[in-house]
């Protein structure tokens, strides 16, 4: 995304956002809360109109493309609150990821995309009520995949979590972009993003503060405590 200027109503959030993600890469979003973190993803999945600027995906202006038209190009969003079914079972949440899918030829199975979550796969019939905090984070990530996601958008996708939790959702996304999916990882968590992510770009109040790798990012001291609130 280029120049990326959006907001609510005449409340301008990003003041000019750039960044990009590599076809296999996982980059971090950071910053503090309000920084805009949440507004830049949802710009890019189409729920927020920008003003100026240009999302693009493998070379396509997408600026201007519906939330529904996105998730037909494979980007894929699982937003901060989660929002799988209680009533509906494992299963029945993933079907359901799949009515709103890519194109039918790249979306994928619910039954091989279940196989790859260990926690998920043992209990298909659970409601989705009944399952913990990391559970449901998982499955809101399978939901997105049975969709179809060569990108996927995660927005604080430990938040709240247990840190053995954390450990398993870190290996996920692991494991998920070893398949070839690029990930766009929103995090408060630094530590989180550190481990994950190759790249980092550090919004601060609508604009992009600082972006390096994360051997850059640990040893800038300034940054983490300016930006991040994180004590060195
Ligand atoms: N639906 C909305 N309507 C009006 N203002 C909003 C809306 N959503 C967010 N904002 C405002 O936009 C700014 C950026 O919010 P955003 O949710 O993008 O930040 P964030 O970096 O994701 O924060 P957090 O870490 O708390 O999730 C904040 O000032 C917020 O109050
Ligand atoms: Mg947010």
């Amino acid at each position: 995304m280029s120049g990326l200027v959006a907001g609510y109503g005449a409340t301008e959030v990003l003041h000019g956002v750039s960044l990009c993600v590599e076809r296999g890469e996982v980059v971090s979003l950071v910053g503090r809360n309000g920084a805009g973190k949440t507004t830049t993803l949802r710009s890019v999945v189409g729920n927020v109109a920008p003003s100026a600027g240009t999302v693009t995906f493998r070379g396509e202006d997408v600026t201007d493309l519906s939330a529904e038209a996105t998730v037909r190009k494979n980007v894929a969003f699982v937003p901060e609150e989660r929002r799988i079914f209680p009533g509906l079972t494992v299963a029945e949440n993933l079907q359901v990821g799949r009515l709103g899918g890519g194109d039918t030829a790249e979306a994928r199975d619910p039954e091989a995309v279940l196989q790859e979550f260990e926690n998920l796969r043992e209990h298909p019939d659970r409601k989705g009520a009944a399952l913990s905090g990391g559970e449901q984070q998982m499955l809101a990530i399978a939901r997105a995949l049975v969709a179809g996601a060569d990108l996927l958008l995660l927005d604080e996708p430990t938040e709240g979590l247990a840190p053995f939790v954390v450990r398993q959702v870190e290996d996920l996304v692991r494991n998920l972009n070893d398949e070839g999916i690029a990930v766009l990882l929103v995090e408060q968590n630094v530590g989180v993003a550190l481990e994950l992510a190759d790249r980092h770009y550090v919004l601060d109040r609508g604009e992009i503060v600082y972006h390096g790798t994360s051997d850059q990012l640990r040893e800038n001291g300034e940054v983490m405590d300016r930006h991040l609130g994180v004590t060195t």
